[in-house]
């Protein structure tokens, strides 16, 4: 038996984790489900956006399963952003963003890649500060946090087709970004054989990406690049309705959509659940149970073929009965 904490966060997560949830639960697989609370809506009520509670429930749980944690635009005194936080906190340093073609519409065909973006430092150590008129950001990059990621992106591409992109910026940022790039192609030059490791400027790699998305197998960026990045790669493939994630570090790991909040759309019954049945997945894959994984992408890319769709993909479908759909299928395979 599996402990898989939950965490709906804000907004449509309170609406795709539990359709998430029904699929694992009529799947009957070996989970118990505890849930636990994140986000705006909590740091409204209790002035903290990720309470010591919800930090114990992941450590004790074989996997966590989150929706989304909305984060206002304008600084707030004394809020954290919660994923950021729960990222950090337990050192998930490894974000993990399949993208890959399924049938839906305007999706790229024969795309099969994967962003593995640094979770921990970067541009998203958050230390900000104003001078009147003039703001300074400042950005962290350790030789052992990109050593670490090169290590997770040369593991995953050796089990795929062995190709790593380092995405960087080191022709205007040689000290940071170059010593993003230099630890990363090192390590895995020295260590990974088998694994080619060619080095892509950020904005080219935008384009390239646009122009041959079939190229790619795994790249591997830092914390800003490889989120903007993964947005633009779920868009090649059908959007943030169907991109899933992974959260992982050496002892725990957080799985949630690609997506946020989605506050437009919220509370009307209409998110798609994709990501997070595919997110779902993902975890499943970590806790080793392959089958009903595979068994559950297959239910879900025959309700993206053949419909309902929800109205991102162009359908009238509400979260429930694409979900049910989904559940539907998986039970007549
Ligand atoms: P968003 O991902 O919430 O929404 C972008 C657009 O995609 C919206 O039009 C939304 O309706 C649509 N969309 C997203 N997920 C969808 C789904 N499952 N089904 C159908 N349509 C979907 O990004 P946005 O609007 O930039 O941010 C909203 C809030 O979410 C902000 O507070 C932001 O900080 C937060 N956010 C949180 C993330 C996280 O928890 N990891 C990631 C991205 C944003
Ligand atoms: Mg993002």
């Amino acid at each position: 038996m599996h402990t898989i904490c939950l965490i709906p966060g804000d907004g449509i997560g309170h609406e795709v984790v539990p359709a998430a949830r029904r699929v694992l639960e009529a799947a009957r697989l070996p989970l118990r489900f505890v849930s636990a609370e994140a986000g705006w809506s909590t740091f409204e009520r209790l002035g903290t956006s990720v309470p010591d509670a919800t930090i114990k429930a992941v450590q004790d749980a074989d996997a966590t399963l989150a929706g989304a944690f909305t984060a206002p635009s304008v600084k707030v005194a004394g809020f954290q952003g919660a994923i950021r936080y729960l990222r950090r906190t337990l050192d998930l340093y490894a974000n993990v963003r399949p993208a890959k073609t399924r049938p839906v519409p305007s999706c790229f065909q024969d795309v099969d890649m994967l962003m593995v973006r640094e979770n921990t430092e970067g541009l998203y150590v958050e230390f900000e500060r104003r001078y009147g008129d003039i703001a300074i950001a400042d950005v962290k990059i350790s030789r052992s946090a990109s050593a670490r990621i090169a290590r997770v992106a040369a593991q995953l591409a050796r089990e795929r087709r062995g190709l790593v992109h380092v995405v960087h910026k080191a022709n205007v940022l040689p000290i940071t970004s170059g010593l993003f790039l230099e630890t990363a192609t090192d390590v895995i030059r020295r260590e990974y054989a088998d694994v080619q490791a060619v080095d892509i400027i950020v904005d080219a790699c935008a384009m390239k990406l646009v122009r041959e998305p079939a190229s790619f197998d795994v790249l591997v960026t830092t914390n800003l690049f490889g989120d903007i990045l993964s947005d633009l790669m779920a868009g090649l493939v059908g959007g943030l309705g169907i991109a899933p994630s992974a959260n992982l570090g050496e002892r725990h790991a957080i799985f949630e959509p690609v997506h946020g909040s989605a506050p437009d759309i919220a509370g009307r019954g209409i998110a798609n659940p994709t990501a997070t049945i595919l997110t779902a997945c993902l975890m499943l894959d970590h806790l080793k149970l392959f089958e009903p994984s595979a068994r559950i992408q297959s239910a879900v890319d025959q309700v993206l073929e053949h419909g309902p769709r929800t109205r991102d993909l162009g359908g009238d479908a509400d979260t429930e009965t694409f979900t049910d759909a989904v559940i539907a299928a998986y039970l007549e395979a």
